[in-house]
């Protein structure tokens, strides 16, 4: 997919590899769209770059189609999507406070899996309505984030990475469902990336991380992930793979 000139919908993007991202992808002459329940992060990014700025929370129904419904009155018409809205707590399933309310679980699940599911039926929806572009008749490409705690999840990493297996598992069947509409679904799993959700973490906890990382022996810069997403929409025939993105890092 040549996305030069084509609109793509970033969620999360107002942060981290989301906003890495849409500044990658503007370089490269896309039109950017940022979903972020952050707005007013979301709206100075997107002023920035020239693109729009949507207020949403991908785990709620109604407020991700409102959003699509105003893209629609505006002429808006993505041709990739980035999932990268994303919540990481670690906790425990029965740590020092107690067990962990059932609703910490939900909350992980609901944003990071269904935040991501909820996106993913839109974008289709609104790209199996376009035109086929290029040699291929390709309508249009979803890239889906999860993390290489879908394979190797850490003590604490429980609600993370079954949200994060959800994410993986549901990348085949869903570009093999969409296949017919000439939309493709790709799955990044980053390893460990110097976001600001990393730099929550305590700065032993991030060293240690990065300490893991056979080679480069570093943390991993969003711009390697914004990389990696403009070269999976511009190769077409990356289709309904995870690509682990860790610097082969294998989480003990
Ligand atoms: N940073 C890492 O090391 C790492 C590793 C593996 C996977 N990931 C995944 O990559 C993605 C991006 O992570 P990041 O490090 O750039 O994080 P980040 O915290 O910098 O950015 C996440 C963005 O998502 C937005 N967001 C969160 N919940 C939302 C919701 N319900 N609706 C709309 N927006 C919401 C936040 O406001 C924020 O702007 C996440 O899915 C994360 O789980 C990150």
């Amino acid at each position: 997919m040549n996305i030069h000139g084509q609109y793509a919908l970033i969620t999360g993007g107002a942060s981290g590899m989301g906003a890495t991202a849409a500044r990658f992808l503007t370089e490269k002459g896309a039109k950017v769209v940022l979903f972020d329940r952050d707005l007013a992060a979301a709206t100075q990014l997107a002023e920035s770059l020239g693109g729009k700025a949507f207020g949403v929370d991908v785990a709620d129904a109604a407020s991700v189609e409102k959003a699509f419904a105003e893209m629609a009155t505006q002429s808006i018409q993505i041709r990739a999507c980035i999932n990268c809205a994303g919540i990481a707590p670690a906790k425990r399933i029965v740590g020092k406070e107690g067990v962990m309310p059932l609703e910490d679980f939900n909350r992980v699940i609901q944003v990071n899996l269904i935040g991501t599911f909820n996106v993913m039926r839109m974008a289709a929806a609104m790209m199996s309505q376009l035109a086929p572009m290029g040699d291929s008749d390709e309508r249009g490409i979803i890239i889906n984030t999860a993390s290489i705690a879908a394979f190797e999840g850490q003590i604490g990493q429980a609600a993370y990475s079954a949200s994060k297996g959800g994410v993986v598992a549901m990348g085949l069947p869903a570009a093999r469902e969409l296949a017919r509409f000439g939309i493709r679904v790709m799955t990044i799993a980053p390893g460990f990336v110097a976001t600001p959700m990393m730099a929550g973490m305590p700065q032993t906890v991030q060293d240690n991380l990065a300490a893991q990382v056979p080679f480069p022996h570093r943390l991993a810069k969003p711009e390697e992930y914004a990389m990696l997403a403009y070269h999976i929409i511009e190769n077409t025939m990356l289709n309904g793979e995870v690509i682990r993105m860790d610097g082969a890092t294998r989480m003990v």
